[in-house]
């Protein structure tokens, strides 16, 4: 993975963020690995401490292993408006997780995020890369399982 990877980026350190994007989306389990800040370091020729300190600033990264699916529900102000809450609510009792954990079956992490630019439709959550609007309980419920059936 890392060759494939690297092979697409020089050795410069303003492609840390872009490196690191893509070992977090390809690794099964969505994070970037103790073993992956060494080899990354090692690669651009930096310090294990200054990516740690990039993988705490942004909120996007994981260094602990996440779900295969990554649920990232809108918090802001106009989506919690529209019910975002009860969203939270129905999806910590259908996973049964708090935010920021991984469900027992691995397939689900669930966390927050600021608006996804799509608040014209809220509440709105994203799985993947997939998003969703117009959220109801029954269309959580739906999506939920459909990605419990191996989507
Ligand atoms: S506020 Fe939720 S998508 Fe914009």
């Amino acid at each position: 993975m890392y060759k494939q990877i690297f092979g697409k980026y020089t050795p410069k350190k303003e492609n840390l963020i872009y490196i690191l994007h893509e070992i977090q989306d390809q690794h099964p389990e969505h994070y970037i690995s103790a073993e992956a800040i060494k080899i990354v370091a090692e690669y651009l020729s930096i310090s294990e401490s200054h990516i740690q300190g990039v993988l705490t600033f942004y909120t996007m990264f994981s260094t602990k292993p996440r779900g295969r699916n990554i649920i990232r529900l809108c918090e802001s102000p106009p989506c919690f408006l529209k019910g975002s809450e009860d969203i939270l609510r129905q999806l910590r009792q259908l996973l049964e997780v708090k935010i920021g954990e991984t469900t027992a079956d691995g397939i689900f992490t669930l966390e927050l995020c600021a608006c996804l630019g799509v608040c014209g439709n809220a509440p709105v959550m994203m799985i993947n890369e997939d998003v969703y609007g117009d959220l109801t309980e029954a269309k959580v419920e739906s999506i939920i399982a459909s990605y419990r059936g191996g989507k």
